[in-house]
């Protein structure tokens, strides 16, 4: 412990600059209180807790009613307000006015920019913390392994490394502004169906969002290397809270769970905050208690609160549990200064400020580019100046901005469906967007939006002066929490809708505005389908995000967080039916399956297409060793925090540096996303390759820059089921830079021994 804090302090010397270069500390409105660590917040919570009689510690175990989605009981006595649980993961939720509705998780992650990924947090903290909300429900890091589930928008896609460093930035930017982020949904929730069952009697006696989830099987290593890793990075990042899910695993409910609770989070990943339950998944008192949870949410269900009272008269449950409950809870309000003149609770305040600007931005650089053929993006409003734009995907939906949890209405989507979605004040749908460029640019411009009147879609084509037009065709995907996706294809006959497009018209270009995976295979081949845009979740500044990509204001960068595969049942994983979902696959998702079995993808994780061109020179290994960081690699940066978890930080020490040198050998400024593949030795049982490093590089035409990426020991090692612990296994490690996990686009390769 003291080792790890000495050599966390030197870090943090050491990297000081290069931290400042990127966040500008006068962002930060929270940091005139009083910075904490866990230690000093722990004991302060016990001091308070101190001062409670028995009846007022078990009623803090449960939440109570309120304005909020979860209040914790003030102690007025005290001077304790209280505190404000709110959703959702991608800005202030829950109906709330005045809220940017932010680019989702799936498309924060597809930046693959981890200087986005903080100030997308940072804004986010910001209208959490101006309205008064003390616990934001989020990150979201539940891993993409089935392509259908209704959740993965809110999510970071489906790698357990991607996801961590965003879950890490994410709660960085949201709890440097005092507010306390809540990693969800602790653990293995990859579905929806079924995350409520029950008998009959089951239902009757809990009511039917009380009775049982659905288990998720699955064995220890591939807990820790896939689903348990973002939380680990979260945990270390700091994270105050951790939320449990609806689910089981292997067959105990997840908030009542020992092994994943108390042995997992508590014990091996060292976690001091809380764990609350999901709305509604707690289903039982003592053992959950017992088991390692800490809140219920919202309360009211009987399970805990006041009724612990006499479990803990008759022994049922020790007043050392109980402390130690109500000293999780409140730690994270002390650690980050909460007690220090936070805002009072005013959920319709406008705290909103420039937010927009964060969020386009977001919102454009997750844009993915697909295909392009011939260079025909992006657009040139000297030579392309007529337009047909198709597709109910690219105006309003017919009812506002509200049909977010309700079944799809058509329109543009900011963001999916259920308890993640955030009420915008605004969208600004494609369109819209499209028509100002048109005002702008003196660009003739003709639209159909009811996507089912083929005879007024064919009726276009026959516009005077409209031969050369360029078609803009958009679809749509939609999900929700509560229930997966049918299918994989586009809403309302989509796939159609672009096949008709492109049988009449030679410059078809598609744009897929989808909450995670879509089969694209009814038209992605057709030779009138010269371009391919994926837009993502992209948030309300939906329309300027995707005007700005395809006319080349903005060159895009964005990479797939998930492979697109040609056939749905080449995924190897699926939502599950039965009571069961049994991860059989193992570690073996996503890429690493496509690996496995060689199967081709239609487009692999990682990729990503640009206006420009790059090159790869000069790999070079070495060791980490004092004084020899060259500093370059964002990697480092952020890792320092008062509310870190130093015992948990101590993974973050980087032992190997891989540099290279990339250039824009194009004509226009654009980035790139080298990305770092390791193949370890075959004791570790890895699949063939494995993502642990990456950083998006911004480059002007000509520019060359060299990269540091690190690789840490808990990149390089495999979780060892008999020793319980990482181990990094004695032999070659090679070392791919790729631009996606398709092995034709490694461009530099090299190998290290250990
Ligand atoms: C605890 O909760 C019970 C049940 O809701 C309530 O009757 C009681 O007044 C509460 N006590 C305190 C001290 O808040
Ligand atoms: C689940 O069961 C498998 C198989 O027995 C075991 O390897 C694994 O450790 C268990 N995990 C949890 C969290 O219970
Ligand atoms: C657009 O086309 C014109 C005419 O061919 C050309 O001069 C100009 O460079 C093009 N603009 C861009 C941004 O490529
Ligand atoms: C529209 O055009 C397509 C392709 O040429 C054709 O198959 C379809 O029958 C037409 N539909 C109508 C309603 O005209
Ligand atoms: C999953 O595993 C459970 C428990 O081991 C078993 O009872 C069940 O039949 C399996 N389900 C499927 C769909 O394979
Ligand atoms: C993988 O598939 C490709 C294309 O079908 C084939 O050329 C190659 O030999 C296969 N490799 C292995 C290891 O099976």
């Amino acid at each position: 412990m003291v080792n790890s804090r000495f050599v966390v302090i030197i870090l943090a010397a050491c990297f000081s600059f290069t931290f400042s270069a990127i966040i500008d500390p006068q962002s930060n409105d929270y940091s005139k209180v009083q910075r904490r660590s866990w230690e000093q917040a722990i004991a302060m919570a016990k001091s308070f807790v101190g001062q409670l009689s028995l009846e007022e510690k078990c009623n803090m175990t449960s939440g109570i009613g309120g304005p909020c989605a979860g209040n914790v009981l003030p102690i007025t006595r005290l001077n304790f307000n209280g505190m404000c649980f709110q959703d959702s993961p991608s800005g202030v939720g829950d109906g709330v006015l005045h809220s940017t509705a932010f680019a989702a998780g799936i498309q924060t992650a597809a930046t693959w920019d981890r200087d986005i990924f903080y100030r997308r947090g940072v804004a986010i903290g910001k209208e959490f913390q101006g309205k008064g909300i003390h616990f934001a429900l989020g990150p979201m890091m539940n891993i993409d392994r089935n392509a259908r589930h209704g959740r993965n928008w809110e999510g970071f896609g489906a790698d357990p490394y991607l996801s961590g460093e965003n879950s890490f930035y994410y709660i960085q930017g949201v709890q440097d502004q005092g507010v306390v982020a809540t990693a969800k949904h602790y653990i293995c929730n990859e579905q929806e169906t079924n995350r409520f069952y029950g008998s009959p009697y089951d239902k009757k006696r809990l009511g039917a969002s009380n009775s049982q989830g659905y288990s998720a099987n699955l064995d220890d290593k591939t807990i820790h290397e896939i689903y348990l890793w973002p939380f680990a990075s979260s945990v270390a990042a700091g994270v105050g809270s951790v939320m449990c899910s609806y689910n089981q695993v292997n067959g105990t409910q997840a908030c009542q769970n020992d092994k994943t609770l108390n042995g997992l989070l508590k014990g091996e990943l060292q976690f001091p905050g809380n764990v609350m339950s999901d709305w509604g998944a707690t289903k039982t008192g003592i053992e959950s208690v017992l088991g390692g949870l800490d809140i219920d949410m919202p309360g009211g269900d009987g399970f805990m609160g006041s009724v612990l009272v006499q479990a803990v008269k008759t022994g049922a449950v020790t007043e050392d549990r109980i402390n130690d409950m109500i000293v999780r809870v409140l730690a994270p309000y002390y650690l980050l200064g909460q007690d220090q003149g936070f805002p009072t609770l005013d959920l319709d305040r406008d705290a909103i400020g420039d937010n927009y600007k964060i969020n386009r931005l977001v919102g454009t650089a997750g844009i993915v580019l697909l295909k392009n053929t011939n260079n025909a993006l992006p657009l040139n409003v000297t030579t392309d100046n007529y337009y047909y734009i198709y597709g109910a995907a690219a105006g309003q939906s017919d009812e506002g901005y509200g049909a977010g949890s309700s079944p799809q209405h058509g329109g543009a989507l900011y963001q999916g469906g259920g308890s993640g979605y955030v009420e915008p004040t605004y969208g600004i749908d494609p369109l819209t967007a499209l028509l100002i460029k048109g005002r702008d640019a003196h660009l003739q411009m003709r639209y159909v939006t009811d996507q089912n009147d083929y005879r007024a879609i064919n009726d276009t084509f026959n516009a005077r002066g409209f031969g050369n037009a360029k078609c803009l065709v958009f679809v749509s995907a939609f999900s929700s929490e509560g229930s997966d996706r049918s299918d994989l294809y586009a809403l309302n006959n989509g796939d159609q809708l672009v096949q008709t497009v492109a049988s009449h018209c030679p410059k078809t270009i598609v744009i897929v505005n989808s909450v995670s995976q879509l089969n694209l295979e009814a038209w992605i081949d057709l030779p009138n389908v010269v371009g391919v845009v994926w837009s993502g979740m992209p948030g309300s500044e939906y329309g300027p995000a995707i005007v700005d990509v395809l006319f080349g204001d903005y060159n895009p960068g964005g990479k797939m967080v998930f492979t697109l595969a040609k056939k749905d049942s080449d995924f190897g994983t699926d939502i599950s039916q039965t009571y069961n979902s049994n991860y059989t696959e193992g570690v073996f998702l996503d890429y690493r399956h496509f690996d496995k079995f060689n199967i081709t993808a239609r487009y692999s994780f990682g990729f990503g297409l640009s206006y420009t061109t790059f090159s790869f020179t000069q790999l070079d290994i070495s060791k980490a060793g004092k004084g020899k960081h060259t500093a370059s690699s964002q990697y480092r940066q952020h890792r320092i925090k008062s509310y870190a978890n130093v015992a948990a930080s101590k993974v973050f020490e980087p032992v190997y540096e891989i540099t290279f040198t990339i250039t824009n050998t194009g004509k226009v400024e654009g980035s790139e996303v080298p990305q770092l593949y390791v193949g370890f030795p075959a004791e570790a049982e890895q699949p063939p390759k494995i993502l642990r490093g990456f950083e998006r590089v911004y480059l002007a035409a000509g520019e060359s820059k060299q990269v540091t990426l690190v690789l840490t020991q808990r990149d390089i090692s495999y979780w060892n089921v008999i020793n319980q612990k990482w181990v990094t296994a004695p032999g070659t490690y090679n070392v791919w830079i790729s631009t996606s996990a398709n092995n034709a686009d490694v461009k530099l390769q090299s190998s290290f021994n250990v």
